[in-house]
């Protein structure tokens, strides 16, 4: 046991010299993220981590400063806020209360804490947050765009020459305005939003790194701004501001479910620069008439689904600097109010470009056509550098998979194929392209029109999604499991883009509230998504509809059907979504906001579908997608109905609301009764007795206890007549796994996850999936991709097993009563074969560790928890008196609380600090 042996040292270590050690302070962050730039919430709140080598280590007291300056918060001095000292064990999430916070003003701040014996810690490192725009009477700027008469537009050369690309209705247009600064800036801070997508340039220098912004919101409720310190990049003397602003989501293509309908015909740009002088006068420049605007730039196209065409030829040199020529470009169209929607700052990390990946093989199809492999699938673009003789048309054609005889398969891609970049070489000199508006779901290209055959340099593909922070991994001593997880993240990270896709290849790249729901707890244990969520929220509840449904997808065009409302098990996910980021986050701001919106919903269930049995869907009636053997559909919606009720339920006590509480407590248990009276047999078999009947019936708690051992019973057959095989869809899956361990069967549940024959999510391992498959049998190896539905290869919905990896293989589990990591159950299920499986978690807390290793009669559970997180641990174990922690009883362990036996394990309850629990079971 050398791992053993190197944990009890470290142990020794820690525990010794414990005097001279005091708590140290880490990652400060304000509103979920590190320094943002950009808040515009009144009261921002603030969230701190710290680590102790000190067992049961604790905040006791916290101080925050908030300053207008660095140097007043290096001289100790919150000239803006001394909260001063406040007892309290409060780390996530404190609300500012100092004076009013200014529009664009920017604040730093910093924290110390007290511990237990009452020492105060150093002050932590200093962070900053920059205010948005804290009122709409803020903006002095207007909403303007480029409105080029149809003749312009009928005559573009794109729209001539290349009629694939017809889709995009609008060629990116190319805007600029001078303006001249005589005095030395202090401080500038631009915020900008577009109605479409903006590049954003400042005296010939890109500002930022976002992609895509500013995002996808509903845009007839809400568009969102960036804010951006370009405190550098102005001069004295003539400066340029220079946008390119395309069609993106607001005024492009839309898939079909509102036929036609964008949400507005002409793509524009809102943009306010304020330049602060020393003295600090403000100086104002904003989007109005005075900018002009040419749609002759080398960006042809550029369209979400359709990819873009580039002719460097049209390259404008110096557009974006001063001393260009502008003579012959039009005047700006101005909008005379800022409108209706709401006009608010991106409160999510943004997409960025977050990896480079290099060809892993480069294969001639025939003489100049090149079939480029990047080794796993992906999302974004490709880089495409060179030196090209002048006119050299290169294309770039994307998919996720090949043909069985090596060509590009474009089924995955369904009515978005094909998809391509076209680039036009201008010659004489190196050249370098990555696309701008689009972006594709692929894994291979094909590459064509190259003069010389494509090596090493010439392609890189670029992911490009949210920059959600990864916060979570799992290692295991299988190499499948490993493996899984990998592609899981892949898929969840990829499909990050402004809310959760369901894909991202083919013509349908929606934030479906099923796929975003299933795997919401399971995302949030790799990545943090807090900040994520607090935006994709934003969006679900300005969709809710009149009637108080929720969308299927959102954002969601107004014009869509009705029946995109209110479909069980698609809606109803904004519930679950919120209620996993108040357990994980603690984030009970989130629930007030939204708890409206919510209590409408529920409010609604009984009207639209009374108060027992839901046999039909008001909205769509889809039910366990994908399922190979699909529950009845009255268990499914009545199910996922009583569950969300539930959920109202327990937020509704979180906020006081009692009164709610006990109606929704009611509401749910005539759902349940109903549920036992109608659609469960006398012999305990539930619906059409498919394992995702039982799978529901068991997850959300619809079977009382007699019903519940039956149910278990016939669900062991059912999967024993499977072969250990799933028959489950996208909602079912990973709870078939959790129902299973729940009853003592994490064997069975081992057995079903570790099958490597289809279906199964080990088929998918094995047949070297990169990201997870929209169903079961989307791929086989002997036949490629399956033609038809579901056969997307990157849906991040079956991805959900992550969650049953970190609960039960590895055995975090966040504790509603407690939230935000402040109380965790560490119940760790070995099994499997598997000799050892870990997980590490930054939780807003601070790092968690949990896992366990096997050898021969040795098992070992370690648990590292940061200040302020205390946890209730279960170790396998037959009686406690085998259970040493860090080489001593561990009923005598310091820091350690036996709590007793249960179902098999010794129970402890432990505070913050680092523990190994050793059982010797021979
Ligand atoms: C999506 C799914 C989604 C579904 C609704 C599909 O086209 O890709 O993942 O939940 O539609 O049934």
């Amino acid at each position: 046991m050398v791992l053993y042996r190197v944990f009890g040292c470290l142990m020794a270590l820690l525990l010794m010299p414990a005097a001279a050690m005091a708590i140290t302070i880490e990652t400060l962050r304000c509103e979920h993220r590190e320094s943002p730039i950009g808040i515009d919430t009144p009261r921002p709140r603030f969230t701190w981590q710290m680590r102790s080598d000190i067992r049961g280590d604790a905040q006791t007291a916290y101080q925050i400063l908030v300053a207008s300056r660095g140097e007043l918060l290096d001289a100790d001095r919150g000239d803006v806020w001394d909260s001063g000292k406040v007892a309290s064990s409060q780390s996530v999430l404190v609300e500012y209360d100092g004076e009013a916070l200014r529009s664009s003003g920017q604040y730093f701040w910093k924290v110390r804490v007290w511990d237990r014996r009452g020492r105060a810690s150093a002050w932590s490192e200093p962070a900053q947050f920059t205010m948005g725009l804290l009122r709409q009477e803020d903006w002095h700027a207007r909403w303007i765009y480029a409105k080029p008469d149809n003749e312009a537009l009928q005559s573009h050369p794109a729209i001539m020459q290349w009629p694939a690309i017809v889709w995009a209705k609008h060629p990116p247009a190319y805007m600029r305005r001078t303006f001249r600064r005589e005095q030395p800036v202090a401080r500038a801070v631009l915020h900008a939003a577009a109605r479409g997508l903006y590049e954003l340039r400042l005296n010939g220098e890109r500002i930022g790194d976002a992609q895509l912004a500013p995002e996808w919101t509903s845009y007839h409720k809400r568009v969102q701004y960036q804010s951006y310190d370009v405190t550098e990049q102005v001069r004295q003397g003539q400066n340029v501001l220079a946008v390119i602003l395309a069609e993106g989501w607001y005024a492009g293509d839309v898939p079909p479910y509102a036929k036609n309908a964008t949400w507005g015909e002409h793509p524009q740009l809102l943009l306010q620069l304020e330049l602060v002088g020393a003295d600090a006068s403000v100086q104002v420049i904003a989007s109005d008439d005075t900018w002009r605007w040419s749609i002759n730039g080398p960006i042809r196209m550029s369209a979400i689904y359709w990819g873009e065409l580039y002719d460097a030829r049209m390259k404008l040199d110096g557009w974006d600097q001063p001393g260009f020529d502008d003579g012959d470009w039009r005047k700006v169209a101005v909008e005379e109010t800022l409108g209706d929607a709401v006009i608010c700052a991106q409160p999510n990390e943004p997409i960025r470009a977050m990896d480079e990946v290099k060809p892993v093989s480069v294969v001639e199809r025939k003489p100049g056509v090149h079939i480029v492999d990047f080794g796993r699938n992906l999302v974004g673009w490709v880089r495409l550098s060179g030196r090209w003789p002048r006119d050299t048309e290169i294309r770039i054609d994307y998919a996720e998979a090949l043909t069985l005889d090596g060509d590009l398969d474009l089924r995955t891609l369904r009515d978005a194929a094909p998809q391509h970049t076209t680039y036009i070489a201008r010659g004489s000199e190196a050249e370098t392209h990555e696309s701008h508006f689009t972006y594709h779901g692929f894994r291979y290209v094909r590459i064509s029109g190259l003069p010389t055959p494509p090596d090493e340099s010439t392609l890189t593909a670029i992911a490009v999604h949210g920059s959600s922070p990864v916060v979570g991994q799992i290692e295991t001593s299988d190499a499948d499991v490993n493996r899984l997880a990998q592609i899981v993240q892949w898929g969840f990270e990829g499909n990050l883009r402004s809310v959760v896709l369901d894909c991202s290849q083919r013509y349908e790249r929606l934030g479906w509230l099923g796929d975003g729901s299933i795997v919401s707890q399971s995302m949030i244990f790799n990545m943090d998504m807090a900040a994520f969520y607090t935006k994709w929220m934003r969006d679900i509840t300005d969709d809710q509809n009149e009637a108080g449904g929720f969308p299927d997808f959102s954002p969601i065009h107004p014009h869509s059907p009705p029946r995109y409302w209110f479909s069980p098990g698609w809606g109803n996910g904004a519930l679950l979504i919120a209620w996993n980021q108040y357990v994980n986050y603690g984030d009970r701001r989130f629930l007030e906001v939204h708890y409206p919106a919510f209590r409408r919903y529920v409010d609604a269930i009984p009207e639209v579908y009374g108060l027992r049995i839901i046999h039909k869907a008001r909205g769509n009636g889809w039910g366990d997608w994908l399922a190979i053997r699909r529950a009845s559909y009255a268990v499914f919606a009545t199910a996922q109905l009583t569950y969300s009720t539930t959920l109202a339920a327990r937020m509704a006590r979180v906020l006081g609301h009692e009164d709610d509480a006990k109606r929704y407590e009611a509401q749910a248990q005539r759902m349940r009764e109903a549920f036992n009276r109608e659609l469960v047999c006398e012999d305990g078999v539930v619906g059409s007795g498919t394992q995702s009947d039982y799978a529901l019936a068991l997850q959300f708690d619809m079977l009382p206890e007699n019903r519940r051992a039956q149910a278990i019973s016939h669900l062991l057959r059912q999967v024993e007549a499977a072969k250990n095989h799933v028959t489950t869809g996208i909602h079912t899956s990973h709870h078939l796994l959790a129902v299973l361990t729940e009853a003592g069967h994490k064997d069975v549940a081992y057995r079903v996850l570790l099958n490597a024959e289809a279906p199964g999510w080990m088929y998918m391992v094995a047949s070297d999936a990169t990201t997870m498959w929209e169903s079961w049998n989307a791929f086989s190896q002997e036949t490629g991709a399956r033609a038809g539905g579901g056969n997307s290869l990157n849906h991040p919905a079956l991805g959900a097993v992550n969650e049953w990896l970190w609960r039960s293989m590895v055995g975090l589990n966040p504790d509603p009563n407690a939230p935000g990591y402040e109380h965790v159950v560490i119940r760790p299920r070995p099994g499997g074969g598997l000799t050892f499986a870990r997980g590490t978690y930054r939780s807003i807390r601070g790092p968690i560790a949990c896992g366990w290793e096997r050898e021969s009669d040795v098992l070992v559970v370690h648990v590292s928890l940061p200040v302020g997180s205390r946890a209730t641990v279960w170790v396998p174990a037959e009686e406690v008196a085998r259970v040493q922690e860090s080489g001593v009883p561990a009923t005598q362990a310091a820091g350690v609380q036996f709590v007793g036996m249960e179902s098999g394990s010794a129970v402890f309850a432990v505070e913050s600090g680092t523990y190994q629990f050793v059982v010797d079971a021979g």
